[in-house]
C-alpha cells in the first residue's frame, strides 16, 4: 500500500466523504448554533396585561421584526400555548429630534410589530406564570416569566396605582421604582393621560436612549440617571392591568410625511374646520388622531366612544374613563405667538395656518355623544351597584395648576376687521360660566354618587372635596412639575379679565392640606399641594379600606425614606 496516493480513486472517495460530512456539520452549526448564541435578537418590550375579564386577560408585547410565529405560554408549568395576533403599528416614526442610537436625518417610518394573545379559562383570583415568545426564523426569543390573573372578584382587596403625566420626565423612573419598593406589587394601574410627549415618536414608548421611555419605566427596564443614582422604574404592568385615559399628549395633529414630529403634534385643528378646509375623505389626517395610542393599547370600549372613553368593572371598582382634554397652546400674547388667546399676525389672512385656540378634541358638553353615553353609564346597574365609583380623565376640574386657565370651553373668536373687511386681529375668549367640566360634567357626577374624580395635566399634587363629599385628586407630580399658583406665583393670563384667574383654584373649592405630613413654605405654613421638580409623588387606592394614600420621595436624597403624607377615605355617597 505505502503512502496514500492522492491520485488513488478510493482515497479520493474517502476525502470527498470527509469534506461532505464536515460541510454538513458546519452548515448545521451555522444554522442553529450561531444565530442562537451570537446574533440573538431581543423583544422591544416585556409583555404587559390588558383588558382582564372574569376568566381571561390579554398579553401584549412588541418587537422590531414581524416574527415567524408569536405565542403566549401560561399555566403552572407554562403548559398552555396560545398563538398571538401580530399587527404592525401604522404611524410610528422617528426624526432628527429623536433620542435614539440610530441616526435619523429625516422623518423616517419605524417598523414595529405588536403581538397580542389571550389567556383564557383562568380561575378567579389565581395568579399563574406566563411567558411570551416570538420566533425569528429559527431563533426563539422569549421574555422572562411573569404572572397573570383575570379580573379580581368583588370583595378582593386591591392596591391601585393612581399615576399620570409620565412623559419621559426626569423623576418618572424614580417614582415608579419607589412605588414597587414601597407598596410591592400593585393590582392595577389607572393612568390619567400624557403617557409620552409625542405619540407618533416610537422611541418615546420603547427605547429613548436617555433611559426613561414609557414601557421601560413601567416595566423595571428604565436606565435613567438622576444625580448619582440610576433608576430602573418598576416591574408593574407585566403583572397588573393598565387602564389609561387620553391626555393632550396622546393626540397627533395634521399628518405629514415631511414635517418634524413635534410640528405635526402641535398642528391639530378642529374637525369642523378641517371639514371646511379639506375633503371629507381624509378628515383624520387633516385634523388630529389618536391612532398610535389606540393601536398600542387594548382597552375596554364603549359605543360610540370606542377606546377613547369607556367604563369597566375591576374588582369592587367601577371605573369610568372620559376623553376630556384640549390642545395646549402658549399663553403668550406677542404678535408672533400662535397661542391660546390669539392667532399670529402673519397668519391672519391664512386660516389653514391658524391654531384655533385651545380647542377641545371630543365634546363633553351637555347633549354631546360622550355626555349622553356617560348619562347612560351612570344609570347602569354596573355603575350603581359598584362599591367604588371612580371617574378618570385628563383635564383638571379643580386645581392650583396652570392648565385650568383658560376655562374648558370652546374658544370664542373675536375678530377685528378694517373698513375693507381685512382681518386686523383674531383673539379668543373662554367664558368661565361656559366651562363644560364645571357646568355640565361635574353636576352629573355629583348626582350619580361618584366618590373620586381623578385627573392630571398640571403636573402637581393637590386635592379637593365638594360639599357633598365627592373627592377630587390630581396626582400628576410624577416626573416634574409646572408649579402651583398660590401665594405670589401668578398664572400668565390676560390682565383684568375675570375669566382668567391668576391665583388659586378658579372653580371655587379650597385645596385640602395633606392630612399626615404636608410640606411647608419658608415661614412654616403647611402647603396644600406638592409642586416640585425634586420631590416626586404617587398615590395608591386600597380597596380593602377605601383609603387613598399619597406618598412623596425626595430625589435629592436618594437614600431617604418614602413618606406617606396624605390619606383620605372614599365615602359612600348613595
Ligand atoms: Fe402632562
Ligand atoms: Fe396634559
Amino acid at each position: 500500500m505505502g503512502i496514500p496516493n492522492f491520485s488513488d480513486g478510493r482515497f479520493n472517495l474517502v476525502k470527498y466523504f470527509i469534506v461532505l460530512v464536515f460541510t454538513a456539520f458546519l452548515t448545521i452549526f451555522l444554522l442553529y448554533f450561531v444565530p442562537l448564541n451570537f446574533a440573538m435578537a431581543s423583544l422591544l418590550s416585556d409583555p404587559f396585561l390588558q383588558l382582564p375579564t372574569s376568566d381571561s386577560v390579554r398579553v401584549v408585547w412588541f418587537s422590531e421584526f414581524e416574527g415567524t410565529r408569536s405565542y403566549l405560554k401560561y399555566g403552572k408549568q407554562l403548559e398552555t400555548k396560545v398563538e398571538a395576533t401580530t399587527t404592525k403599528l401604522s404611524r410610528v416614526r422617528e426624526d432628527p429630534d429623536s433620542n435614539v442610537n440610530d441616526e435619523y436625518n429625516q422623518l423616517t417610518e419605524r417598523d414595529i410589530w405588536r403581538h397580542e394573545a389571550i389567556a383564557t379559562s383562568l380561575n378567579p383570583n389565581q395568579r399563574i406564570p406566563y411567558q411570551v415568545v416570538t420566533m425569528k426564523d429559527r431563533q426563539v426569543i422569549s421574555s422572562p416569566q411573569f404572572t397573570l390573573a383575570s379580573n379580581p372578584t368583588p370583595g378582593t382587596p386591591l392596591k391601585i396605582l393612581l399615576t399620570s403625566d409620565h412623559q419621559l420626565k426626569p423623576m418618572t423612573a424614580a417614582n415608579l421604582q419607589k412605588v414597587v419598593e414601597t407598596i410591592g406589587r400593585v393590582d392595577g394601574v389607572f393612568l390619567a393621560g400624557d403617557l409620552v410627549n409625542i405619540p407618533d415618536r416610537a422611541s418615546e414608548w420603547f427605547d429613548d436612549n436617555r433611559g426613561g421611555a414609557f414601557f421601560p419605566a413601567l416595566q423595571g427596564r428604565a436606565n435613567y440617571q438622576l444625580g448619582d443614582t440610576i433608576y430602573r422604574g418598576g416591574e408593574i404592568i407585566q403583572y397588573a392591568p393598565l387602564f389609561t385615559a387620553l391626555g393632550n399628549h396622546e393626540v397627533m395633529g395634521r399628518f405629514s410625511t415631511t414635517k418634524p414630529l413635534k410640528e405635526q403634534f402641535y398642528d391639530a385643528i378642529p374637525r369642523s374646520v378641517a371639514k371646511e378646509l379639506y375633503s371629507e375623505a381624509d378628515l383624520k389626517n387633516n385634523s388630529f388622531n389618536t391612532d398610535t395610542y389606540e393601536e398600542i393599547f387594548t382597552l375596554p370600549e364603549s359605543q360610540p366612544g370606542g377606546k377613547q372613553y369607556y367604563a369597566v368593572t375591576f374588582g369592587d371598582i367601577r371605573l369610568v374613563v372620559l376623553y376630556v382634554t384640549n390642545i395646549w397652546r402658549s399663553p403668550g400674547t406677542k404678535s408672533n405667538v400662535k397661542g391660546r388667546y390669539q392667532e399670529r399676525v402673519k397668519d391672519l389672512d391664512a386660516p389653514e395656518n391658524w391654531g384655533y385656540g385651545q380647542h377641545i378634541f371630543e365634546p363633553i358638553s351637555q347633549g354631546s355623544p360622550q355626555y349622553d353615553w356617560l348619562k347612560e353609564e351612570l344609570a347602569s346597574d354596573a355603575f350603581k351597584q359598584a362599591k367604588y365609583k371612580i371617574v378618570m380623565f385628563h383635564h383638571p376640574a379643580h386645581t392650583l395648576g396652570g392648565n385650568i386657565v383658560p376655562p374648558y370651553t370652546d374658544p370664542q373668536p373675536v375678530i377685528e376687521r378694517n373698513q375693507d373687511q381685512v382681518i386686523q386681529s383674531l383673539k379668543y375668549e373662554y367664558p368661565i360660566e361656559q366651562d363644560y367640566i364645571i357646568r355640565d360634567l361635574i353636576p352629573l357626577l355629583e348626582t350619580a354618587g361618584v366618590q373620586l374624580v381623578y385627573y392630571g395635566h398640571s403636573h402637581l399634587w393637590n386635592r379637593f372635596a365638594s360639599s357633598s363629599r365627592m373627592q377630587f385628586l390630581e396626582s400628576s407630580n410624577v416626573g416634574n412639575s409646572y408649579g402651583a399658583h398660590w401665594g405670589d406665583d401668578k398664572r400668565r393670563v390676560p390682565q383684568n379679565n375675570p375669566n382668567y384667574a391668576e391665583i388659586g383654584n378658579p372653580n371655587g373649592l379650597d385645596p385640602i392640606i395633606p392630612t399626615i405630613a404636608p410640606l411647608q413654605d419658608q415661614e412654616g405654613n403647611n402647603l396644600p399641594y406638592i409642586a416640585s421638580n425634586d420631590i416626586t409623588v404617587f398615590s395608591i387606592l386600597d380597596t380593602g379600606t377605601g383609603i387613598v394614600s399619597s406618598y412623596r420621595f425626595d430625589t435629592r436624597q436618594p437614600n431617604s425614606e418614602v413618606i406617606k403624607f396624605d390619606q383620605f377615605q372614599l365615602l359612600s355617597r348613595n
